[in-house]
């Protein structure tokens, strides 16, 4: 007996290592491959995807040095999403569940049934003139209309640009400034779990602050709060929309822009985004096979918001492209209606796969440290968990593991690149992550920490993030209207490289550790913000002479801002009812989602010799981390001035 079994245990520890070796392999080979050949790599993968015109040009570049992927090849996005699926047998599968616990619905869309709504949106756009080569802003809630809208217009060649519905309506003009769109579609108003939000009235706030009027405004009326159709723009979604009607998608070339997403940069104006055709259908293609192993007819879930890239690529494009089920769950973490939520979404719709961001854990562990929910629900459906949006702490993932008992995968990326750049490549390599770590490059992404000269450095030193030149497929090729922008933001300072904006380490074993911005965004919630953007504002307070803004560290949302300002001589104001104000400032502008919450008033700012704020310093000071002072500082004094009034205020 003993023999026999000691017989079997060998073979199958045989087996396991040869399957690591083979998978390792496959990975390193795949990945080689993509660096080393990327033009015939990407050729092969484009083949996956089905074309009008299939590419005969994969790469080029312009004389700005930018690159254009598979620039000749012609198709279209939302045919291959849905069409394709009709016509390979799979229009009775369910494309889109609409999961709704603030409105308690669920309502599933088969593919046929996708492709009638999304044509009776497409012939509402095309009465009204709007076609290939326009823009249409979407600001919506999380409701499958938003997605009918987004396929609409890609099947006629609009352009979209989805504004997240927590952005106030500053945020939503600047979008509306930069696009110019001719449509905007909106709904009455979004929940926030219990808390109905109006939108309409932000929208006519927008379009007041902006000097561009779109032409038209589609407003989705949803029950219980109806919005006022007041002006001769205003026109009702179901009055809009054309039944029974079918419209030809419109093939376009590769290059064209599919969407623009509006992203947090350092100044204060967002960054929009431009998103390509063809690069980014191969490179979701490829994605949700080799990096996620996500099978056509499963169901994938992106708990996330489709404002956001995450939605974009993982909760429209990359599972329809795939033939994968998508959830639109309108509801969060906790509270709608408890931290068992999300365990009952995976069960009750058999989620295969899943992705959310580090912040959503944190919140369900917060009101369930035990994770006693999760034993309610039966998850043996689930395989693997992705995490993304900021860096997965390692007691979060622990916590995480320890309940859930599955694979989970912290994996890198952002709204320029489009898909992943680091995790673990799961279609082809079936090995545990290690704790903290975003994972090794994903195929086409040759990652490269950098000094601030620009020279490679070795494992385990700490630099910045940047990847070698070409991106591959799916990665933003421009700032909207802006070619200089692009190239001055991303690729002027290190020549050769795209700068990400984020620093880290790589180690021996290619595992690759990114530990946060080394500009001025911070990451609130898994929500991408500018502290520029939010300094311009509190600068515009009367009694403000000068301020800055920095994350601080936050226990639930990772970072949250905090501001240090200096009163104009002679200004008289007492400090908690500066705070109120300023705080009503950024929720104006901004959207309660910056929660923005903590003003300090400061004698004076520290700086360098030369006038630049040192705000890592007041990063350092604010979380009470002990810290060098810095040798280019004016004047040290400032360091203790600032400590003592944190004393003063006590815990933030
Ligand atoms: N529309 C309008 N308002 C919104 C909003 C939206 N879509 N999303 C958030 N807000 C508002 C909230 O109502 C709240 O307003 P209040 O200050 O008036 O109460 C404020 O913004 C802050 O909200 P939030 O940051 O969501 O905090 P919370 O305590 O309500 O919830 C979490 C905390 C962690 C549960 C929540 O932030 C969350 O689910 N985060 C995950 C986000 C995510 O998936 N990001 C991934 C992007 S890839
Ligand atoms: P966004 O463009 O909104 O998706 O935000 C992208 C930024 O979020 C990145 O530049 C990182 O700073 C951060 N980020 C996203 N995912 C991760 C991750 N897995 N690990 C570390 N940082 C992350």
């Amino acid at each position: 007996y003993f023999k026999t079994r000691s017989a079997k245990i060998i073979i199958t520890i045989n087996y396991l290592i040869f399957k690591i070796l083979i998978m390792e392999s496959q990975y390193q080979k795949l990945f080689k491959e993509s660096i080393e050949n990327p033009i015939e790599f990407w050729q092969e993968q484009a083949k996956q995807i089905a074309w009008n015109v299939f590419p005969t040009k994969i790469l080029g570049k312009r004389e700005n040095g930018i690159h254009h992927w598979f620039e000749n090849g012609i198709l279209n996005m939302c045919y291959l999403c849905v069409d394709y699926h009709i016509e390979n047998g799979r229009g009775e599968q369910i494309a889109i569940i609409y999961d709704s616990p603030v409105t308690n619905q669920i309502i599933r869309y088969t593919f046929k049934e996708l492709l009638k709504e999304v044509n009776q949106v497409s012939a509402g756009l095309q009465k009204i003139d709007c076609k290939k080569g326009d823009r249409v802003i979407i600001y919506m809630p999380m409701i499958p209309q938003t997605i009918f809208i987004m396929l609409a217009c890609a099947r006629l060649g609009i352009t979209h640009s989805v504004v997240f519905g927590g952005f106030a309506a500053h945020e939503l003009a600047i979008r509306i400034e930069d696009a110019t769109p001719k449509v905007i579609f909106t709904a009455s108003h979004g929940i926030e779990v219990d808390k109905i939000i109006p939108y309409k009235p932000l929208v006519d706030d927008a379009i007041q602050k902006s000097s561009f009027k779109p032409e038209h405004i589609i407003i989705f009326q949803r029950p219980n709060s109806k919005a006022s159709l007041q002006n001769p723009t205003d026109i009702d979604y179901n009055a809009f929309t054309i039944p029974s009607t079918h419209i030809n998608p419109v093939p376009v070339i590769s290059t064209h822009p599919l969407y623009i997403l509006y992203t947090s940069g350092t100044t204060g104006k967002p960054k929009g985004v431009v998103r390509d055709t063809g690069g980014y259908a191969v490179a979701l293609k490829f994605s949700m096979k080799y990096v996620y192993n996500a099978q056509p007819n499963k169901v994938f879930w992106a708990a996330s918001d489709v404002g956001w890239v995450v939605g974009h690529s993982y909760i429209v494009y990359g599972p329809l492209l795939q033939g994968c089920t998508t959830i639109v769950f309108e509801g969060k973490p906790v509270k709608t209606p408890d931290p068992g939520c999300f365990w009952r979404v995976i069960e009750q719709h058999q989620v295969a796969t899943m992705f959310t961001a580090p912040t959503a854990i944190r919140a369900i562990k917060k009101e369930d440290p035990d994770g006693k929910l999760i034993s309610n629900y039966n998850l043996n459906c689930l395989e693997t968990l992705f995490l993304a949006g900021e860096r997965c702490d390692p007691p979060t993932y622990l916590w995480l593991k320890n309940i859930l008992k599955k694979q989970i995968i912290d994996h890198w990326w952002q709204t320029e690149s489009g898909w992943p750049m680091l995790g673990i490549m799961k279609g082809i390599e079936d090995i545990e992550p290690i704790i903290g770590s975003a994972g090794k490059p994903i195929c086409g992404f040759d990652v490269q920490i950098l000094n601030e000269d620009g020279e490679i450095l070795s494992e385990n030193e700490e630099g910045i993030v940047a990847v070698k030149l070409p991106l591959p497929p799916g990665c933003l090729y421009t700032i909207w209207k802006n070619d200089n922008q692009y190239i001055e933001s991303y690729l002027k300072q290190y020549p050769g490289y795209y700068l990400t904006g984020d620093g880290g380490k790589k180690t021996t074993n290619n595992f690759f550790y990114v530990m946060g911005r080394i500009d001025d965004v911070i990451n609130v919630s898994g929500h991408r913000l500018s502290t520029g953007e939010m300094e311009e504002m509190i600068a515009q307070h009367p009694a403000i002479a000068e301020c800055a803004v920095v994350g601080m560290a936050d226990e639930l949302r990772g970072q949250r801002p905090i501001a240090l300002v200096v009163m104009k001589d002679g200004y008289s104001i007492e400090e908690l009812k500066l705070e109120k104000e300023l705080i009503e400032i950024i929720r104006e502008n901004i959207g309660a989602i910056a929660y923005f919450k903590n003003a300090l008033i400061v004698k004076r700012l520290p700086k360098t010799r030369s006038g630049k704020i040192l705000r890592k310093t007041i990063r350092l000071l604010t979380d009470g981390i002990a810290f060098t002072i810095p040798s280019t500082i004016d004047d040290p004094i400032i360091i203790d001035e600032i400590k003592q009034r944190l004393l003063e205020r006590g815990s933030f």
